[in-house]
C-alpha cells in the first residue's frame, strides 16, 4: 500500500509498547534480487518481498523493461523472456536504487542505457565505483545527457578489481559487478567488496540460478563466469534495519516487545551497542526481545561498512539517545550529510549539537509533540520513534518517505499499543 504524497501520521505520545511484531523481508535484499531476475529468460519466484513503494517501483521497472511480473502479497514471480536494454528515465529518477538494473542488463544483453540516478537528501549518490567495475569487465562506458550507456560487444571478460571508495565499499556497486560478472568469460575477483548480508543474500540467489560465486559476505568475492543462468526460487532475508528500528522503539518506551522472524546474526553490532548502554536483550534463533532501562548509559558510535555500525541505524539511535539520561555521540562516515532528522528532533525539544558529521546528544530533556517533516527514509523513522515518547501530539508530514521502506509501520506499532493514525494532510 503506498501512501499519497499528502498523508500525515498523527502520534499521541506516551502509550507504552508491548507484545510481538513480525519483521518483514528486507527491502535492500529484495531490490537487487528482483533486478537479478533479468539475468534469465526463465521464471523466477521471490518470496517475502515487502509491500513498499520502492519494491513496487522495481516491479514497474522490470515490467517496463519487458519482463512479465506478478505479485501476490509477498510472493513475486518474474519471467524476463525478452528484455529491453533501456531503463525508463521517468521511473529510474524516482528511486536511486534502480541503478542495480545496470549489472544484470549488461550481463544479459551486453549493452544498456540507464539514466544517472539523482542525488537525494542524504547526500550526493555517485556511481563512479559501479562504472569502474563495468570498465574493469571490459565494457565501454559513456556518460552523457544524464544517461549511462554501456556496451560490451565482444562480451564481458572476468577481471580482478578493487571497488573500495573514499567512503568505503559500495553495496549496490558490488551487487552490479557481481550480476554482470556471473555471465562474463573467466574469473572475476572483487577486492574491497561490500560484505553486507544483503550482498550475500543476492549471491545466494544467483548461485541457485547456476552462478558460481565464493566469498560473498566477505570483502573478497570470486566469481567464475558461466554461459547462462536458469530460473530459481528464493525467500529474501529479514529486514535487519526494520528490526533495529523496532529494537530502538522497545528500548524507548513500554514494558518490552519481542521481534519475530529476525536473524540476530545480522544485527550483532546493533545488539552489542544496545547491551553496552545497559539494555537487556534476549536472543532466540529467530527472535529478539528488549525493554526500556531507566539507568541506561549513553553511547559513542561511528557508522561503518558492515559488520560495523550501520549508517541506516544512525538516525534511529539519535532518537534513542534523546531518552537516555546521559550524553551520547554518533559520527557518520558513510553519508556525512545524513542528519536531516536533527533539525526536526530539535523542534521536539531534543538537545543535539551537530558539528560536521558528528552529533552530540544530551538526553533526558523531555520531548514535546510538534508538527515535523519526514525527509529521508530513516530520518522519518527516527521522528516516529521520538513521537512515541514525546508529550502530546506529533504530526509527521510527507509520510510517503516511510512507506518507501517500512511495510505497514503504523499498523505494526498500533498492534504494539502505540496511539497513532494516518490521515490525509
Ligand atoms: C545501500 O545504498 C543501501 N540501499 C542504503 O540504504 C545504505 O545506506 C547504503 O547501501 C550503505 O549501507 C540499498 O541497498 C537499496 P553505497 P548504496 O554504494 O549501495 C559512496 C536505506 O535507507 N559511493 O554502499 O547506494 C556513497 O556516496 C538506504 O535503506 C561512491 O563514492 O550505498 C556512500 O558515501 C539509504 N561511489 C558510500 O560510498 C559509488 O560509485 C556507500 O554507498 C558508490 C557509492
Amino acid at each position: 500500500m503506498t501512501a499519497s504524497f499528502m498523508e500525515k501520521l498523527i502520534v499521541q505520545g506516551g502509550a507504552p509498547l508491548s507484545g510481538k511484531v513480525n519483521i518483514s523481508g528486507s527491502k535492500n535484499s529484495s531490490l537487487p534480487i528482483l533486478a537479478a531476475t533479468l539475468l534469465t529468460r526463465d521464471h523466477c519466484v521471490i518470496r517475502r518481498v515487502p509491500d513498499l513503494s520502492d519494491t513496487n517501483y522495481m516491479l514497474r521497472i522490470l515490467g517496463e523493461l519487458g519482463a512479465e511480473v506478478e505479485r501476490a502479497s509477498g510472493v513475486v514471480s518474474v519471467k524476463a523472456g525478452k528484455v529491453r536494454h533501456t531503463a525508463p528515465y521517468d521511473l529510474v529518477r524516482k528511486m536511486r536504487a534502480s541503478i542495480c538494473v545496470l549489472g544484470p542488463l549488461t550481463g544479459r544483453l551486453r549493452r544498456c542505457t540507464v539514466s544517472l540516478p539523482g542525488g537525494c537528501v542524504i547526500g550526493d549518490r555517485p556511481v563512479d565505483l559501479h562504472l569502474r567495475g563495468m570498465e574493469a569487465l571490459g565494457a565501454d562506458v559513456q556518460v552523457d545527457g544524464g544517461d549511462i550507456r554501456i556496451t560490451a560487444r565482444g562480451g564481458l571478460r572476468g577481471a580482478t578489481m578493487n571497488l573500495m571508495g573514499k567512503h568505503g565499499s559500495t553495496v549496490l556497486g558490488t551487487d552490479n559487478v557481481m550480476m554482470a560478472a556471473v555471465l562474463a568469460k573467466g574469473t572475476t575477483v572483487i577486492e574491497g567488496a561490500a560484505a553486507e548480508p544483503e550482498v550475500e543474500d543476492l549471491a545466494n540467489f544467483l548461485i541457485k540460478m547456476g552462478a558460481r560465486i565464493e566469498g560473498a559476505g566477505t570483502n573478497r568475492i570470486v566469481i567464475e563466469g558461466v554461459r547462462e543462468l536458469h530460473g530459481a526460487e528464493h525467500s529474501v532475508i529479514a529486514d535487519r534495519i526494520e528490526a533495529g528500528t523496532f529494537l530502538c522503539a522497545g528500548a524507548m518506551i513500554g514494558r518490552g516487545i519481542t521481534l519475530n522472524r529476525v536473524n540476530p546474526a545480522h544485527l550483532s553490532v546493533v545488539i552489542a551497542s544496545l547491551r553496552q548502554c545497559g539494555f537487556v536483550i534476549e536472543e532466540g534463533s529467530d527472535s529478539l526481545s528488549i525493554k526500556p532501562n531507566k539507568k541506561a548509559k549513553g553511547f559513542d558510535l561511528t557508522t561503518l561498512c558492515y559488520p560495523g555500525f550501520p549508517t541506516d541505524m544512525q538516525a534511529q539511535f539519535c532518537a534513542l539517545a534523546c531518552v537516555i539520561h546521559d550524553g551520547s555521540s554518533i559520527t557518520e562516515t558513510i553519508f556525512p550529510q545524513r542528519f536531516m532528522h536533527v533539525a526536526e528532533l530539535k523542534r521536539m525539544g531534543a538537545d543535539i549539537d551537530l558539528q560536521g558529521a558528528s552529533a552530540r546528544i544530551r538526553g533526558g530533556t523531555p520531548l514535546k509533540g510538534a508538527p515535523v517533516m519526514a525527509s529521508d527514509l530513516r530520518a522519518s523513522a527516527a521522528l516516529v520513534l521520538a513521537a512515541l515518547v514525546a508529550k502530546g501530539k506529533t504530526e509527521i508530514h510527507r509520510l510517503y518517505h516511510i512507506d518507501r521502506g517500512y511495510e505497514h509501520l503504523d499498523e505494526k506499532l498500533a498492534a504494539l499499543g502505540a496511539r497513532l493514525e494516518r490521515l490525509p494532510s
